[in-house]
């Protein structure tokens, strides 16, 4: 196999670290299931609710099992190391019986609806270790949502002789694998169905899932690339950096990108809502520092703005649910409008008084923004959404103001930046590297043990992979009711950063430091060879919340 660099050659040769008891021999110890959130999910799943928690702990019994055929579906967006989800599961798959094999779908659940894909086979699986991206059999975000969907997957899967399908997703599709599992189990299909926990966004976790993988990989390339910042910011003194981080919800990355970077001022969206913090609240307190920087000659600095900060300020919540009806009521009239002038005044038409006066005073951009298409769950597009530059326009103002004010006198040099996309399908780190390995295998053996409705987890992870506990819990033991679309549903929750936990504790102990001196830290890029506290070590986030 040829490799257009040196590096892409040596990585490929990379063999992931893997606990000692991820063996074809492991034998499931089984324990009682974590407690669920709730109980009234119990009623929605009496097939894959009252399962046990598994752990797969070293044998040297060898353990005969039947041939697998398993399809695969990478769902959502991208997040290193998807690729050593599938080298995992398909090693898994062959260790446990030689002619198991491997069958991937093409572009997400569409491609299991439409019965789209390709086998996936040894010298396949080899060109793609260790390597980032999901373009092995790509992505998509179409929802199995109806009944007919779930029966037209059934259907695909007992047409391609299917005993097992891996869904590799976040939450939303993990709900779906979940629901696809009972779906299979109440029209008497032998379909066994897996999840793994996969976001960048670091949000799938809690009961078990320490972490979803691709969140330690991501959220190092944006901490080197704040870092640069950090450093040219520093070098010149005369520009103030507004970065938006990706994280569609959670403020996870933004938060363990502030623990590596230590930047002037960090948002989490999480405490503005928690503390019903206004916008206006918001620029005040930015603009506040920028003036007290400014009078100690530091007219510079770096600010991290969380993508979805926006849904959590009070008022701009509102205003999106109010856009959400009204996008949902007045389609029809919205959609002839012709002009975007048209479109922005017949939504403030339709909206509250407050709402409308605030969308009214918004940036046109923003305005615009606001009533793009939502995706495929009904979601506004955080990431199509500017809100970084709405601070540096809204602060801008303040400042004008407290100019005008004697109250400030420096100089706002503003960049924005949106580091998003960047470090989605970057190459894994070592950790994600072992971690998705590990955890494709733990779903091959999941598989093996006949079970269905499970996620694949992986224990101590701030351990060494030698000491790792690979398992699986019940997903349905994850799942919350929630309110959507006027229907209370079951959904695998959400986690959002826990202002009570270690990872805040210690962003909100530093943040008045950092952001009245200079305390920038510069953590440089992923390190992929060289000694293990260099190229192994986990995030800071990890580090603080992983039980001991
Ligand atoms: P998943 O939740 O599917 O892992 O995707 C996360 C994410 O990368 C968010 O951080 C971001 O807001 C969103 O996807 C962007 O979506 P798209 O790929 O459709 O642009």
């Amino acid at each position: 196999m040829t490799h257009p660099n040196a590096l892409e050659a040596a990585r490929c040769g990379y063999i992931p670290k893997h606990p000692a008891s991820l063996h074809e021999n492991a034998v499931a110890v089984r324990s009682d299931p974590p407690t669920a959130s709730s109980e009234d999910v119990r009623d929605l799943f009496p097939h894959t609710f009252d399962l046990p928690t598994i752990a797969f702990e070293a044998s040297r019994t060898p353990m005969v099992s039947r041939v697998h055929r398993v399809g695969v579906i990478l769902s959502g967006g991208p997040a290193p190391g998807g690729h050593n989800v599938i080298a995992g599961l398909y090693d898994g798959l062959k260790r446990i019986h030689p002619e198991s094999t491997l069958f991937g779908f093409l572009n997400g659940p569409a491609g299991l609806l439409k019965d789209c894909g390709r086998e996936i086979d040894g010298p396949t699986v080899d060109r793609y270790r260790n390597t980032g991206g999901f373009d092995l059999i790509g992505s998509g975000r179409t929802k199995l949502e109806s009944e007919a969907d779930y029966r037209t997957a059934i259907e695909t899967a007992r047409a391609r002789k299917l005993t097992g399908l891996v869904v590799v997703g976040g939450d939303d599709s993990n709900t779906n694998a979940c629901l696809l599992a009972e779906f299979a189990r109440t029209v008497h299909s032998s379909l066994e169905v897996v999840g793994v926990p996969k976001t960048i966004d670091g949000d799938m976790k809690g009961a078990s899932i320490e972490t979803s993988f691709g969140f330690d990989t991501a959220s190092k390339v944006y901490s080197e690339l704040i870092g640069n910042i950090n450093r040219d910011a520093l070098s010149v003194r005369k520009y103030w950096h507004f970065i938006k981080l990706m994280g569609r919800s959670a403020s996870h990355i933004a938060l363990e990108c502030a623990l590596q970077t230590q930047p002037t001022i960090t948002l989490i969206s999480e405490e503005i809502a928690a503390r019903a913090l206004t916008l206006n609240d918001l620029v005040d307190h930015i603009a506040g520092i920028i003036a007290l920087r400014s009078n100690a000659n530091q007219d510079f600095g770096t600010v991290l703005i969380p993508e979805g900060l926006i849904e959590f300020i009070p008022e701009m919540r509102r205003l999106i649910a109010e856009l959400n009806e009204v996008l949902v009521t007045g389609w029809q009239e919205f959609s002839a409008l012709e002009t975007l002038p048209h479109k922005r005044e017949y939504i403030a038409g339709c909206l509250s008084p407050e709402s409308a006066g605030l969308y009214r005073n918004l940036p046109r951009e923003i305005a615009n923004q606001l009533i793009l298409d939502r995706d495929p769950h009904g979601n506004v597009q955080v990431a199509k959404i500017d809100i970084q530059r709405l601070f540096i326009e809204l602060v801008g103002h303040r400042l004008h103001e407290m100019r005008e004010a004697n109250s400030y006198n420096g100089t706002f040099s503003p960049h924005d930046h949106y580091l998003g996309y960047e470090g989605r399908c970057a190459s894994p780190s070592n950790f994600d590297a072992d971690y998705t390995y590990t955890l494709g295998f733990t779903a091959a053996l999941l598989l093996r043990e006949g079970l269905t409705g499970y996620v694949a987890t992986v224990g101590r992870l701030t351990r060494p992979a030698a000491e790792w506990l690979p398992g699986g819990i019940p997903l349905s033991r994850m799942m919350n009711l929630e309110r959507r679309h006027g229907h209370d549903v079951p959904v695998v929750r959400k986690w959002l950063v826990d202002l009570n936990g270690p990872a805040f504790k210690r962003l909100e102990a530093n943040r008045d430091l950092w952001a009245k001196e200079t305390r920038f830290a510069f953590p440089g890029p992923v390190q992929y060879f060289g000694p293990s506290e260099i190229c192994d070590r986990t995030t800071i986030t990890l580090q603080l919340e992983a039980p001991v």
